[in-house]
């Protein structure tokens, strides 16, 4: 059986991060993908890649859940995962996430991974971040999620945009224990 892994993409900039990701992925035929993409970065896809049409962007992903379908096999933890990334990760879901709030697929998924002890990663995008922002950080780690802002890695002299993205999506990976080049190691 193929190793699961849920991606959620939600509303915040950088749909780009979701999006390679999920393309990444692909080179890994033992893993399979459950993509969940909220309304929101239905909108922000369109805004930002709009050369990436959303069939196309579904099409990366080897089972595409609706974000309203709450009966799907990711609302239960008895379907079992790896864990689950959220790239990007908008404030709205963060908070949801923090508080429990289990409105969408998305954010139901989100709850049974932290629930199921399961790896759970966000990469949240906003600037500059309120306190709020901030609590529901700490509130998420504090229940095992991991925090993955997509902060440039100076260091590594990113040539490219793609670059810039490859170096969070390569941290992402690290943490499921997944091998890749899509950085240069340190040292
Ligand atoms: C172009 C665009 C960029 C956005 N960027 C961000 C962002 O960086 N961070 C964020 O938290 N919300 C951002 N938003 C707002 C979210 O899309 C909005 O809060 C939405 O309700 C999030 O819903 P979701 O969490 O269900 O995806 C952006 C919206 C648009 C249209």
């Amino acid at each position: 059986m193929r190793r699961r892994l849920v991606v959620g993409i939600s509303g915040a900039s950088g749909i780009l991060y979701g999006v390679r990701l999920l393309q990444v992925l692909r080179g890994f035929p033992g893993w399979e993908t459950h993509l969940v993409i909220s309304r929101a970065a239905v909108r922000t896809l369109a805004i930002e890649l709009p050369e990436w049409p959303l069939e196309a962007v579904r099409d990366l992903a080897d089972f595409v859940h609706d974000v309203e379908d709450l009966a799907a096999p990711l609302a239960s933890g008895t379907f079992l995962t790896e864990g689950m990334v959220v790239a990007p990760c908008s404030m709205r879901t963060l908070s949801a996430v923090a508080q429990g709030h289990c409105g969408d697929l998305l954010t139901r998924a989100a709850d049974v991974t932290l629930k199921e002890r399961r790896r759970l990663v966000l990469v949240p995008r906003e600037s500059p971040l309120h306190l709020g922002h901030l609590r529901n950080m700490l509130a998420v780690t504090e229940m095992g999620g991991i925090l993955v802002p997509p902060v440039v890695s100076f260091y590594q002299r990113p040539q490219s945009v793609l670059d810039v993205v490859d170096h969070t999506v390569g941290k992402v990976l690290d943490l499921f224990g997944l091998d890749h080049t899509l950085f240069q190691r340190w040292g």
